[in-house]
C-alpha cells in the first residue's frame, strides 16, 4: 500500500471546544466532515489519548470553530500541542475566545462555528469516531477557511503523532515549548540564551528537544 496517497485527501483546520466540568477545554482537529444533510450530522475523529475526547463524552456537546487563513498560530500551538489534562488552555492571553451557549468558541478570525450534540461514538483501534447533530451554526469572518494543505505548505505547520493523518516525516531538529507547545525548528543550542518563546515568553530552558 502506498500510504502517501492518503495525503491527497483534503481536510480543513478546526478547534473543538467543550467543557471539563465548568472549565473550557478543547483541541485542534483536521477531521471534521458533514456526513448527512437533512438535520445535518458531522463526524469527528478523536485520538483515544486526547483529553478533549473524555470531556466531549461527558459533556455530550461541543463546538467546532472553523479556522481561517488569518487565525493566529497561537490558537494552533496552544490547542494542538498541549493537553487539557495538565494545561488550562483557555486561561491567559494566548487567543481571543468567547462563550457560546455555555461552550467555548475561538474568536481569533474564525470563519464560522458549529454547535453540535453527540449522537453516537464508534470505537476504532486508536481513535473514536464521534457522530454529532448540528444544533446551530453561524458564519464568522469573510476570510478563506484554513485547509490542512495551507497549514502544511504556507504556515509550514506540523501535526503531532495523535493526529489521525500524521505520517512520519524525515528527521529534523524540533524543539517544543513545554508551556504553550510552540515549535522551534533548528538547533536551539546555537541560539542566544536570552531567547524567549515568541508565544508565551517563557525562557529558552522551557524548550524540550522532540
Ligand atoms: C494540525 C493538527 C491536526 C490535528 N488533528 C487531530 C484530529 O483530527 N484528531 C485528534 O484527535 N487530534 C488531532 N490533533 C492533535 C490534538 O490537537 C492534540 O493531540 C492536542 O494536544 C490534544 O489535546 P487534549 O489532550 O487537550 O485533547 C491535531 C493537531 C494538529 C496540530
Amino acid at each position: 500500500m502506498d500510504a502517501s496517497v492518503l495525503w491527497k485527501l483534503t481536510y480543513g483546520m478546526y478547534a473543538i471546544g467543550t467543557l471539563d466540568g465548568a472549565r473550557p477545554t478543547g483541541c485542534i482537529v483536521n477531521t471534521v466532515i458533514q456526513i448527512t444533510n437533512d438535520h445535518p450530522v458531522i463526524a469527528v475523529s478523536m485520538n483515544k489519548n486526547n483529553f478533549t475526547y473524555e470531556a466531549v463524552k461527558k459533556t455530550g456537546r461541543f463546538t467546532v470553530s472553523i479556522l481561517s487563513e488569518h487565525t493566529t498560530q497561537n490558537v494552533i500551538a496552544r490547542l494542538g500541542f498541549c493537553s487539557g489534562r495538565d494545561t488550562d488552555k483557555f486561561a491567559g492571553e494566548f487567543f481571543a475566545w468567547e462563550n457560546m451557549d455555555g461552550l467555548p468558541i475561538i474568536r481569533e478570525n474564525m470563519a464560522g462555528y458549529i454547535l453540535a450534540e453527540v449522537l453516537a461514538i464508534h470505537e476504532m483501534e486508536s481513535y473514536y469516531i464521534i457522530l454529532a447533530r448540528v444544533r446551530d451554526a453561524k458564519a464568522g469572518v469573510d476570510y478563506s477557511p484554513m485547509t490542512y494543505k495551507y497549514y502544511h505548505e504556507v504556515i509550514k505547520g506540523r501535526a503531532p503523532k495523535n493526529a489521525p493523518t500524521y505520517q512520519a516525516e524525515e528527521k529534523r531538529d524540533v524543539w517544543i515549548c513545554s508551556v504553550c507547545g510552540y515549535i522551534y525548528e533548528g538547533d536551539l543550542t546555537k541560539v542566544p540564551d536570552d531567547f524567549k518563546c515568541p508565544v508565551c515568553k517563557q525562557p529558552k530552558s522551557s524548550f524540550i528537544r522532540r
